[in-house]
This record gives structure tokens, sequence and C-alpha cells, in this order.
């Protein structure tokens, strides 16, 4: 097929979207390739799954540089050594600055745990469920300076049944953002979906 896409994969934790997009580009036909992921955690338990898939991974926290945007400039020059293309943001829960939206617009995508623009921010699902909602679910988005905003790509919509609790509406909804993610980096590596 045509080049590939190269993808960095953002984490700060357990990484279950990493997989999947991970497993869903070791498919001949997929759009891209996963080059590094980066995380701003040293502890993030998805750096172990990078190890054992020979994927290169790199520790960049805010603990070791002065401010936000030295932070970032190292981020940045990560990506361009990696000569990336797509950055996707999963579980990475650091904000990225004003000029790091800039210099990569159009190329940063992220999965959010709820139908956006409703319930940015955390406890997504406790929220969800203390207003009552009958249905919740995931969004993957193209990401800009405000937090969880941006140009929409896909969401998908999950029904919250009598009894649900935060943990197992979670559950149930991180079962959708694997098989959205996968399909939204699709749709933006092969240009079917852009942001203007
Ligand atoms: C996912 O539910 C993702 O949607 C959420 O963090 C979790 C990470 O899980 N992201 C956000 O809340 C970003 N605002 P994972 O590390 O297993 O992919």
């Amino acid at each position: 097929m045509a080049h590939k896409k190269r993808v960095a994969i953002f984490i700060s934790g357990r990484g279950s979207n990493m997989e999947q997009l991970v497993k869903a580009s070791e498919n001949n036909d997929y759009p891209a390739q996963i080059v590094g992921i980066i995380s701003d955690k040293s502890e993030a338990k998805g750096l172990k799954f990078a190890k054992e898939k020979n994927i290169e991974h790199i520790v960049i926290s805010p603990k070791d540089f002065p401010n936000k945007q030295e932070t970032d400039r190292a981020i940045s020059e990560q990506l361009k050594k990696w000569k990336i293309d797509i950055i996707c943001l999963a579980g990475y829960m650091r904000l990225l600055s004003d000029d790091f939206c800039d210099q990569w617009q159009g190329k940063i995508i992220n999965i959010h745990p709820s139908l956006l623009p409703k319930y940015k921010g955390l406890n997504t699902h406790q929220r969800a469920l203390d207003a009552g909602e009958i249905e919740h679910g995931c969004t993957v988005h193209f990401v800009t300076k405000e937090m969880d905003d941006g140009p929409i790509i896909g969401q998908v919509i999950v029904p919250i049944m009598a009894g649900d609790d935060a943990d197992i509406l979670e559950k149930r909804i991180l079962k959708a953002e694997h098989k959205l993610y996968p399909w939204a980096l699709e749709q933006v590596a092969s240009g079917k979906i852009r942001f203007y």
C-alpha cells in the first residue's frame, strides 16, 4: 500500500487504547504505523506493552523541565526525529501548550470518554449518571487549544442501564473506545477525514 502515516501515541497510564491502535496497525492494509510511544509518567503501565512490542518508547516528564513550553519543545523534537505525521492522545492526561497545539494543528487526535460537547474534563461517567442520562459514550476529535474541544471525527453512543455504577459504565464505554479509536485513526490516516 501507499506510504503509511507515521504515528506517535501519547499515554499516561494503562494504555488499553494504545494497544488497540497498535493491534490495528499490524494489519498490512491499515494506513498508519505506530512509530513511537511517549508517556509523561515513568510508571505508566502501557510502557510495558510498548517494550514487549519493540516499539520505541520514551518518558518525557514535566518534572524534568522548567516549564510547559520546554517540556512541549522536547516532545516536538522527539516527534520530528521520528518524522511523525499524526499524534494520538490515548489517555494522555496532561494539557499541551497552545504553541504545541498550533504547531501540530490538524495532526493531533484525542479520545474522550463522553459524547462531546457534553462532559468535558474528568469523572465523565459519574457525572453522566448523576445527571440521569440514559445514554453516554465516547468521542474521537481533533485537538485544538481548548480542552476536549475541536472537530469531532467519530462518536459511539452507549446506553446507560438501570443499576449501572461508574465502574460498570466505564467498562462498557471502554469497549466502544477500543472499536472507535482504530476506526478514527484509519479515517484520518487515509485522508477520508481531514481538519479544516
Ligand atoms: C480512556 O477512557 C480515555 O477515553 C480517557 O482515559 C482513559 C484511558 O484509558 N481519556 C480522557 O479522559 C482524556 N480526556 P487507557 O489508558 O486504557 O487507554
